[in-house]
């Protein structure tokens, strides 16, 4: 078999829901590429360990993102600038150990590839090799459009990551929507364009106006992953942690809580100490005779 005839299970990707239809392999680009043509939305959610990454993979989640979110939602940081790529590497290759039919996508953490194409290289191969990883993404538009093109060259399936991007928290003195404004709104789809030439399989639209992002949307072949915009985008991916109720404090206002898993986890706790402190727990049935 060469390039050009496809096997049995490539052929099954232009047809088969990602919902439902792909059960004993890992979705691939070629799924979520077929899924634009459809008009078939799609949910990306981060993972950042075995446990969880099974717990969304058993949903059927088709995309877990191994994002450097971890800094602030797993790690303790107040922001992704501190995390390195062995902490990338490890956590992703946890999540790749606990699941098996999600692709999964690590995230190529600050300063691991805004050097040089070279470097970009050297450690996008690291998450393929050493962890597993499907995919790879990074943050911007045309500054990184020469690396993107050299992995894909290199076979590494790329998803880009433009508008607010967390890396430069400190350029952007915060965490604004980008994209308003003509001139921001433009380079917002010059950068779209850019990466999707460079042969990124997909883009992450973060923060922008929900009309920009249809437009974006509308005007590229890739699929566009929204997180804070609207509701125009080829796919959603919101941080597990919000999603499930488990940050501590706010969240931003393009964050949905499906659940309050802080609450409940806390009140278990509680609970447990309480049992303990009482002893309640261990009871008979709990213990060995
Ligand atoms: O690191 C991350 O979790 C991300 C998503 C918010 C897209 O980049």
């Amino acid at each position: 078999m060469n390039a050009s005839s496809p096997s049995p299970a490539q052929n099954q990707a232009s047809t088969a829901t990602l919902y439902g239809g792909v059960t004993n392999r890992r979705v691939t680009v070629r799924d979520l590429a077929a899924a634009k043509q459809r008009g078939e939305k799609w949910s990306m959610l981060t993972a950042y360990d075995a446990l969880t990454g099974g717990v969304f993979d058993e949903a059927g989640i088709p995309v877990l993102l191994v994002g450097d979110s971890a800094g602030n939602c797993h790690l303790g940081y107040e922001t992704t600038v501190p995390v390195t790529m062995d902490q990338m590497v490890m956590l992703s290759a946890a999540v790749v150990r606990g699941t098996k039919r999600a692709m999964i996508i690590g995230d190529m953490p600050f300063g691991s590839y805004q050097e040089s194409p070279a470097q970009a290289m050297h450690n996008a191969a690291r998450l393929m090799k050493e962890a597993g990883v499907g995919a790879v993404k990074l943050e911007g538009g045309e500054r990184s459009a020469r690396s993107i093109e050299l992995l894909v060259e290199a076979g590494i399936p790329v998803m880009a990551h433009i508008g607010l991007t967390p890396q430069s928290v400190h350029a952007f003195g915060g965490y604004p929507v980008q994209g308003r404004g003509d001139e921001a709104a433009h380079q917002l789809l010059r950068d779209a364009k850019a990466v999707q030439q460079a042969g990124a399989f997909a883009v992450v639209l973060e923060a922008v106006p929900a009309e920009l992002a249809a437009q974006v949307t509308g005007q590229l072949a890739i699929p566009t992953v929204g997180i804070g915009a609207g509701a125009d985008c080829d796919a959603q991916v919101l941080v597990w942690t919000d999603m499930a109720g488990m940050t501590a404090g706010r969240v931003p206002k393009f964050v949905k809580q499906y659940a309050n898993l802080r609450a409940v986890l806390g009140d278990a706790a509680r609970e447990f100490a309480a049992d303990v402190s009482g002893g309640a727990f261990p009871a008979p049935e709990h213990t060995f005779k």
